[in-house]
């Protein structure tokens, strides 16, 4: 490894020597839970210790935060503003170490690495914008005399629960609008990323101190396995949960936070295609293609598994694709020249191995990779890798309809148009989606109401990689909800409609009368 994580961890204020607390509860990081390793993907090896949160520990972070809610929401929403633009400044100060860190615990190259964490900081300068501009409606009355307006208002408590490979922006996401909004919240990464999220939290932490915000506005706990994620969906204090993670997951996490009447934004399994036409420009969408099942080694929710192309270009492009898969190899995320990191974990490994065979039984063909990584230098032997995979296969393949979350890439040849958007829409999931065309009525087709049915519809633009400033998520199986840009913001309020009457009489809509 390249970058020592000794060096990383200090920088960021942990340690790789002792172990780490796992709970911050908006006033001190303790935790009296059981112990875990944080494993590096790279070489398997232990990177650090830390200590897990208990249910003592998560309940002191809900007293916390009861305590700080009114304090909180009653602050103007542009001085909550400002200090999420602080927490963007924090984040620039410490992008390279903790950057270096999602590479090192998470896997990804740094290039990646690094990008997260900008990702987290242009959402607090979108933040900080809103904080002056979130506005509700004033709507003409049928009365004379009256005025319907629309106020927002902070929920409360909200939870964010996110996953492994995301392990800073999908945080940002979420906390930064949140805060703005004037909620306080409780944050669960995902186990295995327990460093990058105590030192983003840490980094947070220390912003919210010096600003002398209310101690409970933003706590966070570590946990594996279910007691502390598990309490966050149960817990009637907790207004909203914001979850990513898997269809299966996500699911429960629905069923029971709604049966209590909370809200959910769910970011869950995604079955992106990018469909190219002739006529398109091959050079972009070849890279787009690479980029989108390749990077993240697949592991993105928005990761290009389908890759639908015309049949007058599919050998040539096929060929062109396989030529650039064979020029990747699967190596140290912080060489400058790899694309293609380690998968998070050794059940991942698993997941691509029997994924393969699986595919093969279905009548799949391997045309570049199907195998675990082999000849990597010593300091890797421990590591997680797999080669980047292209398979042929007939789209309604079973295989096809499920979420492989790894570098295989499945393509498929099509006839017409029509044909690719109901290949697109045949999956179970819709996040993500693109088309490469040059043909403008077919590009407005592909994001009209008989086009593409995901909630990200791009055209000369792969299916990953998405800017924060538009709504982030998807539809059917992906689960509902936005994150990030646009009016996301809403799912963090509460809207009250209020009706004013500045007459002296008090005459009933709809023309009802009621006279005594
Ligand atoms: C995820 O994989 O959970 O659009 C999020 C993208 C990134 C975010 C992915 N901005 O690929």
């Amino acid at each position: 490894m390249s970058t020592s994580i000794e060096s990383v961890l200090e920088t960021l204020g942990l340690s790789s020597s002792s172990e780490n607390a796992g709970c911050f509860n908006g006033k001190i990081w303790s935790s009296s839970g059981t112990n875990m390793n944080s494993i590096s993907p790279s070489s398997g090896n232990t990177l650090a210790t830390i200590k897990q949160a208990s249910m003592e520990d998560y309940n002191s972070c809900l007293s916390m935060m009861e305590s700080a809610r009114y304090t909180w929401a009653e602050m103007p929403m542009p001085e909550r503003g400002n200090v999420v633009r602080l927490i963007g400044e924090a984040l620039r100060v410490k992008k390279q170490a903790l950057g270096s860190l999602i590479s090192i615990e998470m896997g990804k190259i740094l290039s990646e690495g690094l990008g997260e964490v900008q990702e987290f900081i242009d959402v607090c300068d979108m933040a900080a914008g809103l904080s002056r501009t979130i506005a509700g409606q004033v709507i003409p009355s049928e009365r004379p005399g009256h005025q319907i307006l629309e106020n927002w208002s902070p929920l409360g408590h909200v939870g964010i629960v996110t996953a492994f490979n995301f392990p800073c922006a999908v945080l940002g996401w979420n906390l930064a609008i949140s805060l703005v909004c004037g909620n306080t919240n409780i944050w669960k990464g995902a186990s295995s990323t327990s460093l990058v999220t105590l030192a983003t939290a840490r980094i947070i932490s220390e912003v919210l101190k010096k600003c002398n915000v209310p101690e409970g506005v933003f706590t966070c706990v570590i946990g594996s396995g279910r007691t502390v994620g598990e309490s966050i969906i149960q817990d009637k204090r907790i207004h909203m949960v914001s979850f990513t993670g898997s269809t299966e997951v996500g699911q429960r996490v629905s069923e029971s936070v709604h049966k209590r009447f909370g809200r959910t934004i769910l970011e869950l399994g995604g079955n992106n295609a990018t469909v190219v036409m002739p006529d398109a420009n091959l050079d972009l969408a070849l890279r787009a293609s690479v980029f989108g099942a390749v990077g993240t080694a697949g592991q993105r929710c928005t990761s290009l598994r389908r890759l639908l192309i015309h049949k007058d270009i599919f050998d040539s492009f096929v060929a062109r694709l396989v030529a650039a898969y064979k020029t990747i190899r699967p190596g140290d995320p912080f060489e400058a020249s790899t694309l293609l990191g380690p998968l998070h974990t050794k059940t991942a490994v698993k997941e691509f191995e029997e994924g393969i065979v699986e595919i093969k039984k279905q009548g799949g063909k391997v045309l570049v990779g199907g195998e675990v990584a082999k000849n990597l230098p010593a300091s890797l032997a421990g590591g997680n890798f797999v080669e980047p995979t292209i398979v042929e296969i007939n789209h309604d393949a079973p295989i096809v309809k499920t979420e492989l979350f790894v570098p295989i890439l499945y393509v498929i040849k099509f006839k017409t148009f029509e044909e690719a958007v109901r290949i697109n829409n045949e999956v179970p999931q819709g996040l993500s989606s693109s088309l490469f065309s040059n043909n403008m009525q077919l590009a407005f087709k592909w994001m009209g109401p008989t086009g593409s049915d995901c909630g990200i519809v791009n055209v000369n633009v792969g299916t990953s990689g998405a800017e924060i400033g538009g709504a982030f998520g998807g539809n059917k199986e992906t689960g509902d909800g936005r994150e990030s840009g646009s009016d996301s913001w809403k799912q963090y309020m509460r809207r009250s409609t209020c009706t004013v009457n500045y007459s002296t009489k008090l005459p009933l809509a709809q023309g009802v009368q009621f006279d005594f």
